[in-house]
Formats: C-alpha cells, sequence, structure tokens
C-alpha cells in the first residue's frame, strides 16, 4: 500500500510496535526445552491481548536446525512439534493485522549459547538489514536494496538465499510490490514511490542460496543443507530514510 494519512501512518506504527514486541518476548521465552508450539501459544497470546489478529496464517516461525538448516514451521499447517534445544540457531517470525493493517517482523538467534558460526551469520544478516532499510528511499531503484543486501553479505563472506523475497505489505501481508529482491537483478527496473509500505527480509546463507519445499508442505530446506538466517522489518519509505516500522 502507499500511506495516504497520519491516520494510516499511526496505525501502521501501532501493528508494527505489537509485533516487533511479540518478536522480543518470543526470543526470550526460546529456551532450552521449550517447543514451537509453545513458543507460538506465547506470540499467540500476546498479539491477541494487544488486540491484534493472530488468526491462522498471521503468524509463522520457523526453525534452523544445526547440520539440516533451514526448516519451516508454521503451527496453523503443521502439527510437529520441535523442543528448542541449547545451542540451536533458529529464526522466529511474526506477522500480524490490526485494524486492517499488517506489519511482518522477523528475527535469528541460537539458543541460550553463543555460537560462532551462527553469530557471524546473525551479525553479517543484521548488518545487511541495516544497508538495505537505508537504500530504500523514494525515488531510488527497489532493487537498491537487493543490491545492497548482496554486497554486504558477500563483504561479511555469505550469500544471499535467491528464492526468498521482502515483499509490499499494508492492507494485506503480501501485496505490491511483490518480489522485493535480496540480490541484485539487472532486470528489476522498478523505482521507489514515497509512501509505499516493504517487508524487508535479507535471508543470508553460508551455502548457494536455494530452497526447496519439502513434501510435508510446509518444512523449506537449504538444497545443500547449509545454515541460514533472517532479519525482517517494515518500514514506510520516505525520500529520506524510511521510517521502520516494526520497533519494540
Ligand atoms: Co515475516
Ligand atoms: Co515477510
Amino acid at each position: 500500500m502507499i500511506v495516504e494519512s497520519e491516520k494510516e501512518i499511526n496505525s501502521l506504527k501501532a501493528i508494527g510496535r505489537v509485533v516487533a514486541q511479540t518478536l522480543k518476548l518470543m526470543m526470550e521465552q526460546a529456551q532450552p526445552g521449550i517447543t514451537t508450539a509453545e513458543l507460538d501459544a506465547i506470540g499467540r497470546e500476546f498479539l491477541e491481548k494487544e488486540g491484534a489478529q493472530s488468526a491462522p496464517q498471521v503468524m509463522y516461525s520457523f526453525l534452523a536446525q544445526p547440520a539440516s538448516a533451514f526448516r519451516l514451521s508454521s503451527r496453523t499447517v503443521s502439527p510437529a512439534t520441535r523442543y528448542c534445544r541449547q545451542g540451536q540457531l533458529i529464526n522466529i517470525d511474526v506477522s500480524a493485522e490490526m485494524g486492517g493493517y499488517f506489519a511482518d517482523t522477523g528475527g535469528s538467534m541460537v539458543v541460550a549459547k553463543q555460537v560462532s558460526e551462527y553469530d557471524k551469520m546473525i551479525e553479517a544478516t543484521k548488518s545487511a538489514l541495516v544497508k538495505a532499510v537505508q537504500a530504500a528511499r523514494a525515488g531510488q531503484p527497489l532493487n537498491g536494496i537487493g543490491k545492497a543486501i548482496q554486497d554486504e553479505a558477500k563483504r561479511n563472506g555469505f550469500g544471499v538465499i535467491f528464492d526468498l523475497t521482502g515483499h509490499g505489505i499494508g492492507h494485506k501481508l503480501h501485496e505490491e510490490p511483490t518480489q522485493v529482491y535480496n540480490y541484485y537483478k539487472s532486470k528489476d527496473r522498478r523505482m521507489l514511490d514515497e509512501g509505499v509500505v516493504l517487508a524487508i527480509e535479507p535471508f543470508l546463507t553460508t551455502g548457494r542460496g536455494h530452497i526447496f519445499e519439502e513434501s510435508d508442505g510446509w518444512s523449506l530446506r537449504t538444497i545443500d543443507r547449509t545454515i541460514a538466517a533472517q532479519f525482517e522489518h517494515t518500514v514506510i519509505v520516505t525520500k529520506d530514510e524510511p521510517i521502520i516500522l516494526t520497533l519494540a
């Protein structure tokens, strides 16, 4: 969506803050022994308490298993429950709706431990998100975002996941502009309009950057079984730095 009033900005800020607080809470609670189902319940309860909609399809969390990497689990789709284990790399992604407006945020972490291999990738992914947000300016190419992400990933010795993208958001969870690539794509000539609302979500990996969906219909894995990390903010594009909505 393109924001057209202060009222819309405030509504987006409100849901942005709620999803950011939910993510923070879930990350704090992601301790050894808790299950994904319990974490989802904590997130859902908080969203509901804040007046946000946690309807099916609105909240996802995904979990990266060491060694086998990157699995997406959704409480609405999968009956599978996984235990968080110390030293495990996980990703939590929270999106929700309130008063007709959506926001989307996410982040990766290691459960109750420092693991330098994971921490390095997590820091690089955070840094890629910062650079991507800085590149999101009205009048600039949309794909400046992808270029910034790929450059920062490369600078830190990582690759990007080509198959997962950011997206427009606002009145729906996913809307125009779709496919906010996480890499430089010379054919992408789209420009950024003032007021457009974007979910920017770099995914970095140690591997070649392709994923597949498993036959259960909900797990995503890197084809080469490498690890991956993601951070995500929802922003409103302006002539200067964007307004970051998903701040706790
Ligand atoms: Co998300
Ligand atoms: Co998203």
